[in-house]
């Protein structure tokens, strides 16, 4: 891809606050039209790095260009192109949904017509024109969710960087949100998001970029980055949980398969495997010939999260990420731009 398909160029982006270095050399290509995943545990960086795209924050090295313009040297020319939906909502909780729309319109200039009709349009297309009048306060986590997106939309960016999302949203709430961001980008829209959930980032990334300590650990499609982990896994499910044990030795001792991992509460051994037909046989053989019954074998692709356990070294969390920082996100001239 040239720098003029891309949407989002990103190359060696550091950014230290004091002694902590939040980006380390961050690279980042997002094409036109396509919705890109930031994935990475808390404290990886990925605030960090919206902030600094979204013309907010100020790097210390590194280039980035947003919409075809440098951040450093044309931010306004950046403003104008891009939304912004921060981690966390800059709703006015008394007012409705419409007053709360209308208001980002007048905020960026729209005229009082134009900033109602935006605000209708907007409300329609999340489905939330029913509750438009209803106070903030009421709403349920995904409809609110919903409206801040909606709020990021007022100027019809080409843009969109989403800081996690659906961070809170119960499983309803986070589709309706990826509902949200598909339309989004079907009307072709760049959307970038950050996320800790591996889910969301499969269920909606054309690409995935992995982040850790500020800088990238794996870039791909899920295909590839599921492909980092090994190719195919094979499930199994014993009747009797007495003889995981027994069973993941059989199996762990098959030519070819990597440690089984052994799953208590649900009486399931899980194995990379290479050659799954050989395995899968293998397998089978050899529980019956140790008389162990199983209850189900499947063969499957590796999940996102055995892929980000694989990469991360399986802590889950940044080692920087109980640190407290202020999350600056909550200023309403952050969310939009004109
Ligand atoms: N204003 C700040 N001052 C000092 N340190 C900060 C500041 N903002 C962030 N940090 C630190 O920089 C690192 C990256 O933070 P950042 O918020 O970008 O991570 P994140 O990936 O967004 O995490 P989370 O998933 O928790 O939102 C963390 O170690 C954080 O503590
Ligand atoms: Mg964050």
């Amino acid at each position: 891809m040239t720098d003029l398909d891309a949407a989002i160029v990103v190359e060696g982006l550091r950014k230290r606050y004091g002694a902590k270095q939040a980006l380390d050399g961050l690279d980042l290509t997002v094409a036109r039209g396509t919705v890109h995943a930031v994935l990475g545990p808390n404290g990886a960086g990925k605030t960090t790095a919206v902030r600094v795209l979204a013309t907010l924050l100020r790097c210390d090295e590194g280039r980035v260009e947003v919409a075809g313009f440098d951040v450093r040297t044309r931010p306004d020319e950046v403003r104008r192109r891009i939304g912004l939906l921060g981690q966390h909502a800059a709703l006015d909780e008394e007012l409705g949904g419409r007053q709360n729309l209308e208001m980002f319109g007048r905020l960026y200039h729209l005229g009082a017509r134009r900033a109602g009709q935006r605000a209708d349009e907007l409300l329609e297309r999340f489905g939330l024109a029913d509750t438009g009048r209803k106070a903030v306060k009421q709403y349920s986590g995904g409809m609110r969710r919903r409206l801040d997106l909606a709020a990021s939309l007022i100027t019809e960016p080409h843009v969109l960087f989403l800081d996690e999302p659906t961070t809170g949203l119960d499983p309803r709430g986070r589709n309706e949100v990826w509902s949200a961001v598909r339309l989004l980008a079907g009307a072709g829209t760049t959307v970038l998001l950050t996320t800790q959930y591996l889910e969301e980032a499969d269920r909606l990334a054309d690409r995935i970029t992995v982040v850790d300590h500020g800088r990238n650990i794996a870039d791909g499609t899920a295909d590839e980055l599921k492909d980092l982990v090994g190719g195919e896994r094979i499930d199994v499910v014993l009747r009797d949980a007495a003889h995981l044990q027994a069973a993941a030795a059989i199996i762990g001792a098959l030519p070819d398969t990597g440690l089984p991992d052994i799953d208590d509460d649900n009486r399931r051994i899980s194995v990379a495997a290479t050659d799954r037909m050989a395995i899968l046989t293998e397998t089978i053989r050899g529980l019956r010939d140790a008389g162990i019954d199983a209850e189900d074998i499947a063969v499957r692709r590796p999940t996102l999260d055995e892929v980000f356990l694989h990469l991360t070294g399986g802590t889950g969390e940044s080692s920087a990420g109980t640190e407290a920082h202020a999350d600056v996100d909550t200023d309403p001239k952050a969310k939009v731009s004109a």
